[in-house]
């Protein structure tokens, strides 16, 4: 058998981090080295949490570790009009109401009985990475980069070490935090700039093909045919996702995107990423209206700055659902 792809997640669990890690566990494809928590969808304790919770309904306690990561943003909380302040106001009425519904702070699991690692998520990438072979380990950062950047400032060895990094994150045509910028992004944009500037093959699954790759209410019944824990968690967390999204977003009444298991998916099968552009991306970083956006530089008007990153403006969403189903039916065919 060919050699399994070497990942460490990175997630802010969260409804669809809670099923890229599902994904993550289940495709027999994948040899996860490790989970890092980090703050985002809720707090940096709740995230760590949660992410007990899908390694325990996956039943791969014994295997899979979590490593709790960064509590802040690495600038953006010494900003005017940060995500701390925008996200910690009350929201006025009619902002995003379906909020809490979409990334609820506890999933709906049971609470752990296993505990996080006493080593940090940057000590962990530290470790792992500089042990590793040149080239030989993605990483899948599918909430803010916080805890890949502090790792990559830290010690920048551990860039020839990584094969790829593989980003839920940004927006072209589509954006959500802002007009301008996508959620993972506006809560630490600093971070995905060290990241972009570092070298690494990266490749960032953003809101253009994320919103492509929906999955609906009646697919949601598919998963749940299948029978077992992790396949009702992802159906009950796609129907979640469909109420809270019905909510605030009018494209998505009946159906809801599944951002982050998109990324996972794209490191097996990258045909389904649709419209992927070779391109150098910024971030913009200077704390006005946009920030957090990501900067597209179609017409060389960096003069010269490098083609850093793919960019995927669309997805085939048939693909995606389908390789979720079929993983989640090989593992209940084991069970
Ligand atoms: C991203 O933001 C988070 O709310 C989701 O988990 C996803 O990673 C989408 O903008
Ligand atoms: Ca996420």
């Amino acid at each position: 058998m060919a050699d399994k792809r070497k990942i460490i997640m990175d997630v802010d669990t969260g409804s669809d981090d809670a099923i890229a890690l599902v994904m993550a566990m289940l495709d027999q494809r994948f040899d996860l080295l490790g989970i890092c928590s980090v703050n985002g969808n809720v707090d940096v304790n709740l995230t760590t949490d949660n992410s007990l919770r899908v390694v325990e309904c996956c039943g791969k306690q014994d295997t899979v570790k979590v490593y709790r990561g960064a509590d802040l943003p690495i600038v953006s909380t010494l900003m005017p009009y940060t995500p701390q302040v925008r996200w910690g106001v009350p929201r006025r009425e009619g902002q995003r109401p379906g909020g809490q519904e979409v990334h609820p702070e506890h999933l709906p699991l049971p609470a752990p009985v296993t505990k996080e690692q006493p080593q940090s998520a940057v000590a962990f990438y530290l470790e792992t990475l500089l042990a590793a072979e040149d080239h030989s380990v993605t990483l899948v950062p599918v909430g803010p980069l916080t805890n890949v950047a502090l790792a990559i400032r830290s010690d920048p060895r551990i860039v020839d070490k990584i094969e790829e990094i593989v980003i839920m994150g940004g927006g072209y045509a589509v954006n959500n935090s802002t007009p301008a910028a996508e959620f993972n992004i506006f809560v630490d944009p600093e971070a995905l700039e060290i990241v972009l500037q570092a070298g690494c093959k990266v490749t960032l699954v953003p809101l253009d093909a994320t919103h492509q790759a929906y999955i609906t209410g009646e697919e949601a019944k598919l998963f749940r045919a299948i029978g077992t824990k992790p396949a009702n968690l992802v159906a009950d967390l796609i129907e979640q996702r469909i109420i809270g999204y019905s909510r605030f977003d009018a494209d998505m009444q009946t159906q809801a995107p599944i951002h982050d298991a998109l990324a996972v998916c794209s490191i097996l099968y990258p045909e389904v990423l649709k419209d992927v552009e070779f391109i150098n991306v910024h971030v913009d970083i200077s704390g006005g209206i946009a920030y957090g956006e990501t900067i597209l530089d179609r017409r060389n008007r960096t003069f010269g700055d490098p083609k850093n990153t793919y960019f995927a403006h669309g997805a085939d969403r048939e693909m995606f659902r389908d390789w979720m189903l079929e993983v989640l039916r090989k593992d209940a065919a084991k069970a």
